[in-house]
């Protein structure tokens, strides 16, 4: 890319800068992997004290990376002062769940954190901001934070289920032999918890409804409840048994993905999965934020209203929706939800 096609500069803050994911992204962040080859990018990284030495060392790292596209890189111990004037924060600090846990008993331990960046994004980032949170418990997080920016519209907090999304792409692809870009039209409802719905109903592959393509390969039914869905929805805890700690560089690819695909677009055809505040349609109370099928186009998404559901994932997105009222139920019995009307 020449110079004089480059764009603007934009800021991005990064939390837990000097954690796992954090470490898995920032370089592919500056490589122009989220944004584009023509974005120039000003990085701030958000750690807490203890930890902002370990960031500065990884804001040395991306010093010598002499990428083109890094334009400058700040380390913060002040989230005011870390998302002032910022494009895009990626809430990925906090702590991670260990064997045994699920996402949701990690509410506690992390609520504090979204209520003080909420309100420091509120105070200090752009107009334009838009955020996604990938700390756990990831729907709730993002709700806590936006409570607490009541200047900021709420259609700017978002919370990553793409990880799920593409988890569920991949066991589509290998079940049934396909190239995994030839999967289409996936969908994750709900919370990013074991309650998550992955829905294949309207899943195309190389154009084929995925039905028609599975029943060639003796799947069905069968194979949809208790392999396809169990497994994407424990996929998390999976690999927390297996790896020995929860996912990282795929996390922080799916968080690049979707950035990027909400800035530049979803393709023709296709959705993406994204935890949004709902509108209330599907069953899901206004207000939570809970995954839908969004189609992204010129930097804005728009969740998709024509998707049929299923008796079954119907009564299953009702009861991902009662835990995700019960999850805002909690924080807002502590007083950890902030001042913004309408969660
Ligand atoms: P990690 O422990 O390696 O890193 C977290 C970092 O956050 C640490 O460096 C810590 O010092 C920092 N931190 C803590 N409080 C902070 C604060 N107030 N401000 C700034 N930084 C702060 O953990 P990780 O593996 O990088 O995971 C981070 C989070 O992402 C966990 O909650 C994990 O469960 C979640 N996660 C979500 C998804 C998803 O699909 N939504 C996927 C994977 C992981
Ligand atoms: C994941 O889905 O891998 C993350 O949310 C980490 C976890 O705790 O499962």
């Amino acid at each position: 890319t020449s110079a004089d096609t480059l764009l603007p500069p934009v800021t991005v803050t990064v939390t837990g800068a000097a954690g796992q994911i954090g470490y898995a992204s920032l370089f592919r962040i500056a490589n122009g992997d989220m944004l584009g080859k023509n974005q120039p990018v000003r990085l701030r990284l958000l750690e807490i004290p203890q930890a902002r030495q370990a960031a500065e060392g990884t804001a040395m790292e991306l010093a010598d990376g002499a990428f083109p596209l890094l334009e400058s890189v700040d380390v913060f111990d002040d989230a005011a002062q870390a998302f002032d004037g910022t494009g895009f924060g990626l809430l990925i600090g906090s702590k991670p769940r260990q064997k045994g846990m699920e996402r949701g008993d990690l509410l506690e331990a992390n609520a504090g954190i979204f209520s003080v960046q909420g309100a420091a994004l509120n105070e200090a980032a752009a107009d334009d901001v838009r955020i996604v949170v990938v700390g756990n418990p990831a729907n709730t997080n993002a709700l806590i934070a936006s409570s607490h920016a009541p200047d900021i519209p709420s259609e700017r907090f978002t919370a990553m289920t793409r990880l799920d999304h593409n988890r569920a792409l991949a066991q589509i692809a290998h079940a049934t032999g396909s190239p995994v870009g030839d999967v289409e039209r996936m969908t994750i409802w709900g919370n990013h918890s074991a309650t998550q719905v992955p829905d294949l109903d309207q899943v195309t592959i190389a154009g084929r409804p995925v039905r028609d393509v599975l029943s060639e390969r003796g799947l069905g039914e069968e194979w949809v409840r208790t392999s396809f869905i169990p497994t994407v929805a424990q996929r998390g805890a999976e690999i927390i048994a297996v790896r020995g700690g929860s996912s990282v560089a795929s996390a922080a690819h799916a968080a690049l993905d979707h950035v990027h695909d909400w800035v530049l677009g979803t393709p023709d055809g296709d959705w993406t999965s994204m935890a949004v505040v709902s509108d209330g349609s599907y069953g899901v109370d206004e207000g939570l934020i809970s995954s839908f099928p969004v189609t992204c186009r010129s930097g804005e998404y728009e969740i998709n209203h024509g998707v049929d559901l299923s008796e079954d994932a119907r009564r299953r997105l009702e009861s991902s929706v009662s835990e995700l009222r019960e999850e805002r139920d909690t924080i807002r019995a502590k007083g950890l939800l902030g001042p913004k009307a309408g969660h």
